[in-house]
């Protein structure tokens, strides 16, 4: 296909005859079936919700399509308009535009919807198995031709993966801004989401999927590997004893993949359970993890081996996790570092696969016999906290992976509460993330160059590098060691060959080493060294930009964990700095109605005013969170935003006072 051709495909929008019916692709990894939960007089509402996008001379053909779709899939994906051209990142200008900066999101949606990089590409799931960029493919061809008309006066409204259209708006302002699942408070059930997602009104943009801003695996192996880094150094009882050490975990989905990889990077042994063949074939084929067993005795016995010779290995178990949990407190291997990382967040609807069942019974059962299906899972989570409390008694380090499991365990009956009504065991923020890196202002700061270039890519790479080399030379000894992982990591980066798909790169910068690098991109744009503009972004597991009581604020103990504030203000906050488009989410990561959690992207183009709006939004898009966790009291947070203020005209916050513990405990009695 010409390019010429392209560009008047994705300026067509939805075709003026119908294109062929296209058949299921079985070769692709799709979504499981959804469960039914619409009544009869809902469906026809679906339907008809569907039908809008289309002229009347479509609909009775499309009727009874959607109408099949919604029974066999549970949701209207609309197959019959994706696309024939391959969708993927490419050169910013080979898509059609009138603005420059309505191609770079061009961009970073075709990331998302790359058959490579999406995890059920067809049905516009990014990742984390509900994660849409788009509830059906009629919104994808609206947004993209709306994207391509659109000028620098414009700004393009996205409800829910739904365009609603273009606003007249003044240049400075973004150019799209993304709402996803933002519900009324009360209406914010896992229920509530099916039938929202199902009437074709709502829908679950996970973080980094409905923002347009994820990067494949490589986002995750870098945030995994400061986990499990800072974790073993943690429990390290005698400086670098980290060679030896085991973890066990499950999943070897989109996110969770990354963990054999990262634990290899990290220098740890790792034990992985996976009940999806599909998933292992596709990290054992990358490499990402070393050998696979689906016997659990052959498992104990390579355990044992590779423990005993301290050889890092990354291990798959094709089965459950609960079953390695028991197996191995029953053989006596003793687990230094465990976790979970099924997908909790979505319990229900294949999220997580109960013990005792075979991956294809589940897939059956949570369609045909939901309400049975979730006492399955009830119970395997009680058996799964039995088997790990017996290894945290022998002194297993567990931790909650922010995927919802101690609060579904908990939910389920599982010993996981202690007598105050907290939970067991921490949450890796709580521990680790919270307190090294996002009470600092460390966070997942990530760019991708426009010209699709590895050659770009290449002088990103060296320009972060230098900037933090030189960073670091006047950094206080708190963020020392964070700096030098993450210059090893930005070293090592193009010697791990993470790139799927658009040219990226991640890294954890705090708000000056974000800023810094930002501006010294821009400028190297400005010069040629780069031959197009580059986007930054973040994603949302990040010190502001997302509100999750059990994952990102769970390390906030002055009772303001439920509150949403902090994200909402920091995607306000970040629009009218300078983003070149903002979203904001309900959901992400833990469940629907369980977070909200906002993004940004922002096109660096070389120019002078870029430079202004990069300092100025990713100041706020940092020290936003920063002064909050320090008003929570998080002494890490309250230095960091002292060393701010000083160097920060104009920055004034409020900081708390700290009353004693006794003298309360005193006016109390
Ligand atoms: N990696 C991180 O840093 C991180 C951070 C925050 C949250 N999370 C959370 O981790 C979870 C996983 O994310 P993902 O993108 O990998 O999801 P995913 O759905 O792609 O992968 C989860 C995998 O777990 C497997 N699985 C489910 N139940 C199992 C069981 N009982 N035994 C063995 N395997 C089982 C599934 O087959 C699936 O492949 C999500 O809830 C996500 O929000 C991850």
């Amino acid at each position: 296909m010409t390019s010429a051709e392209f560009k008047k495909l994705i300026a067509e929008g939805i075709p003026s005859e119908l294109p062929a019916f296209k058949f299921y692709d079985r070769n692709i990894n799709h979504a499981p079936k959804r469960k039914e939960i619409l009544n009869r007089a809902e469906k026809k509402l679906a339907i008809k919700n569907a039908l809008r996008y289309f002229p009347e001379k479509f609909h009775l053909v499309l009727a009874k399509e959607f109408a099949d779709e919604l029974a066999t899939y549970g949701r209207i994906y609309m197959y019959r308009f994706r696309p024939d051209y391959e969708i993927k990142a490419r050169h910013i200008d080979d898509f059609p535009y009138r603005s420059r900066a309505a191609a770079a999101i061009m961009l970073m949606i075709s990331n998302n919807l790359d058959i490579n990089v999406a995890q059920h590409p067809h049905e516009l799931i990014t990742y984390g198995g509900n994660g849409a960029v788009f509830q059906n493919w009629a919104q994808y061809r609206l947004t993209m031709k709306y994207l391509s008309e659109m000028t620098d006066e414009q700004t393009l409204v996205i409800y829910s993966g739904h365009p609603l259209g273009l606003f007249p708006s003044p240049k400075d302002a973004p150019r799209v801004v993304v709402t996803n699942g933002m519900v009324i408070p009360n209406y914010s059930s896992q229920d509530h989401w099916e039938k929202f997602n199902a009437l074709g009104v709502s829908q679950y943009g996970q973080m980094t999927a409905g923002s347009y801003m994820y990067i494949g695996p490589q986002g995750i192996v870098h945030g995994t590997t400061i986990t499990l880094l800072n974790a073993s150094r943690m429990i390290s009882k005698s400086g670098d004893a980290q060679k030896s050490k085991l973890f066990l975990s499950s999943g070897l989905g989109g996110m969770s993949g990354a963990q054999p990889k990262a634990a290899g990077i990290a220098g740890i042994i790792s034990v992985i359970a996976e009940i999806n063949p599909k998933a292992i074939k596709t990290r054992h084929s990358q490499g990402w993890v070393d050998e696979v067993f689906s016997d659990l005795d052959s498992l104990v016995e390579r355990v044992k081996e590779v423990t005993a010779a301290k050889k890092v290995t990354s291990v798959a178990y094709e089965g459950n996790i609960v079953d390695v949990w028991e197996k191995f407190a029953d053989e006596n291997i003793f687990v230094d570092l465990g976790s979970d990382q099924t997908s909790l967040h979505n319990p229900w609807s294949g999220g997580y696969y109960p013990a005792g069942l075979s991956f294809e019974e589940s897939n059956s059962m949570m369609s045909e016999y939901p309400e049975k299906f979730k006492d399955e899972v009830r119970k395997s989570l009680r058996r799964q906290v039995v088997a790990i409390n017996r290894h945290t008694s022998k002194g297993t380090y567990f931790f909650d992976y922010g995927n919802a499991f101690l609060l579904e365990a908990s939910r389920a009956g599982g010993d996981v509460l202690k007598k105050d009504g907290e939970f067991k065991y921490p949450s890796y923020v709580q521990d680790i993330m919270g307190p090294m890196c996002f009470d600092y202002g460390f966070g997942p700061f990530r760019w991708v160059c426009c010209s699709n270039k590895p050659a770009d890519l290449e002088v990103t790479d060296k320009i972060a590098i230098e900037t933090l080399v030189a960073l670091i030379k006047k950094s206080p000894d708190q963020i020392k060691q964070q700096m030098t992982d993450n210059i090893h990591w930005i070293k090592e980066a193009a010697k791990n060959r993470l790139v799927v798909g658009s040219q990226a790169r991640i890294l954890y910068a705090d708000a000056e080493g974000r800023m810094e690098i930002a501006s010294a991109f821009n400028d190297a744009i400005s010069k040629g060294k780069i031959s197009a503009p580059v986007v930054i972004g973040r994603d949302h597991h990040d010190v502001s930009g997302t509100d999750s009581p059990y994952r990102e604020t769970s390390n906030i103990y002055d009772g303001s964990k439920f509150t949403a504030d902090m994200a909402v203000q920091n995607v306000i906050g970040d629009s009218f700095r300078g983003a070149t488009w903002v979203s904001l989410h309900n959901g992400g990561g833990v469940g629907w109605g369980e977070v909200i959690n906002g993004g940004f992207g922002m096109m660096l183009d070389g120019t002078p005013e870029t430079d202004s709006r990069l300092r100025m939004m990713l100041h706020w898009d940092v020290n936003n969170g920063i002064a909050r966790r320090s008003w929570a009291r998080n002494k890490e947070a309250m230095f960091t935003l002292k060393r701010e203020m000083e160097r920060t005209p104009g920055l004034k916050v409020t900081i708390p006072y700290i009353a004693d513990d006794k003298l309360i405990e005193d006016a109390l009695r």
